[in-house]
């Protein structure tokens, strides 16, 4: 019978590769501290509703990509595509927005959708979610956005462009709306079935189809910056200007229009050149109705997702670094030399030390070869000679020095 293998597109995370995911899960974790973030860690499962009424009936994700299964109680519940809709759930169900100031959280942790995998693009992925709620000023905007340079950059990503758009708000939005759809009309029959389809229900998405056909079609169509009311200009330029004053470049692109539904005014997205076609790292935007749509109270919020898959790719590219081995390898030479290794080991992980062991004994040629493939940085050695003198010998595998010490003095290794 052949061996079994994961699903397609669900990928396991090896021994190899998962100090790279720590330190990418540390770092965050680092900068939301700094940024005053608490985690909110939602379920990986929701209602099929809260998605299907927080991403829209007529997004791709709602429509094409959502793992949606009945449970034995006959209710439908789909594995969460991203973390925004469950995390709004959350707050609306445990009241976390009253106390007066802004509830800032975030979560890590994997999403699911039924897309075509190919680099960079996974149908179990593991995204960084940050969200804040509450503050509806431009300096929210510029202040996540801001969290989210410092993290790529201090994780050493660079390459990067920071991309910003504004969806307007439900002032202006109808009428950009309506000259766009009057525009598109003219040119239906030209359109992708898709985006015909997305005339009628999602006319914005239709900006930023990737097929040829649409892109040139949408060429001359009207720009939303020429529609925006007042309110949403003055917003926007704020966000701008506030990310020049910290010399933080950033372009407009009239085409990022996002897809899911609940977005207003500011969307952003961090681009790499370096992931070929899924080149976007990071995404997100303010979303001021969704609270209300959901029952809850009219709170503005704004938030973004980073794509860790993405991150570890680049920066695996980027800087290819060999993984961090323990800090002692015990080789265990004899097999009366076993009781005495045991304590000292167990001695050395008590004070916090990374040590590997194999108990079965092995020659020494054997074992400073298992402790070099460990990458172990120091190998203790322990035989009858070092029982008979009651001192170890530790040799350090990259200066090749040696000493000996006292096997029963843990804390002076
Ligand atoms: P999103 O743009 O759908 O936004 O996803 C955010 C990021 O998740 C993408 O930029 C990408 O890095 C990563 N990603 C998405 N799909 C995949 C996939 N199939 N495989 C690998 N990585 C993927 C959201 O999810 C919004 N909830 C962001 C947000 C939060 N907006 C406001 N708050």
């Amino acid at each position: 019978m052949p061996a079994l293998t994961a699903i397609r597109g669900f990928r396991d995370i090896l021994p190899k590769e998962a100090d790279l995911w720590r330190e990418v899960e540390e770092k965050a974790r680092q900068v939301l501290d700094r940024f005053d973030f608490s985690e909110l860690r939602p379920p990986i499962m929701e209602r099929t509703e809260l998605f299907q009424r927080t991403i829209g009936a007529a997004t791709d994700i709602v429509e094409k990509e959502m793992y949606t299964m009945e449970d034995r109680g006959g209710d439908l519940i789909t594995l969460r595509p991203e973390a925004t809709a469950g995390m709004v759930r959350a707050l609306i169900e445990h009241n976390l927005h009253e106390g007066g100031r802004a509830t800032k959280v975030f979560c890590l942790g994997p999403m699911f959708r039924y897309e075509r995998p190919q680099k960079g693009r996974l149908r179990q992925f593991h995204q960084l979610d940050v969200e804040i709620f509450s503050d509806p000023g431009p300096h929210a905007d510029a202040e996540i956005i801001v969290l989210l340079r410092d993290f790529l950059a201090e994780l050493g990503l660079t390459n990067l462009s920071i991309v910003l758009n504004s969806l307007g708000c439900p002032v202006c939005r109808p009428v950009y709306r309506e000259n766009l759809v009057a525009f598109l009309e003219k040119r239906k029959g030209k359109l992708c079935p898709d985006c015909q389809r997305r005339l009628g229900l999602n006319p914005l998405r239709i900006l930023d189809c990737k097929s040829e056909a649409c892109q040139a079609e949408v060429k001359g169509a009207p720009t939303f910056s020429k529609f925006w009311c007042p309110e949403c200009q003055a917003h926007f330029g704020v966000v701008k200007s506030s990310l020049s004053k910290l010399g933080l470049a950033h372009e407009l692109d009239e085409r990022l229009v996002r897809g899911l539904d609940y977005y207003t005014r500011t969307t952003f997205e961090v681009r790499s050149g370096d992931l070929g076609s899924q080149s976007a790292v990071a995404g997100g935007g303010r979303y001021d109705g969704l609270c209300r749509e959901l029952g809850g109270p009219d709170l503005p919020a704004i938030g973004f997702a980073a794509g860790l898959e993405r991150i570890i790719l680049l920066l695996r590219a980027q800087k290819p670094k060999a993984p961090k081995g323990p800090d002692y390898y015990a080789a265990v030479l004899a097999p009366e030399a076993m009781e005495s290794a045991f304590v000292l080991v167990q001695a050395l992980r008590a004070r916090g030390l990374r040590v590997a062991v194999d108990w079965a004994p092995g020659s020494l040629k054997n074992r400073l070869k298992r402790a070099d493939k460990a990458a172990a940085a120091k190998v203790i050695m322990i035989g009858p000679n070092e029982l008979a003198s009651g001192q170890a010998t530790v040799r350090d595998l990259l200066t090749k020095e040696q000493v000996s010490l006292p096997i029963d003095k843990p804390e002076v290794f």
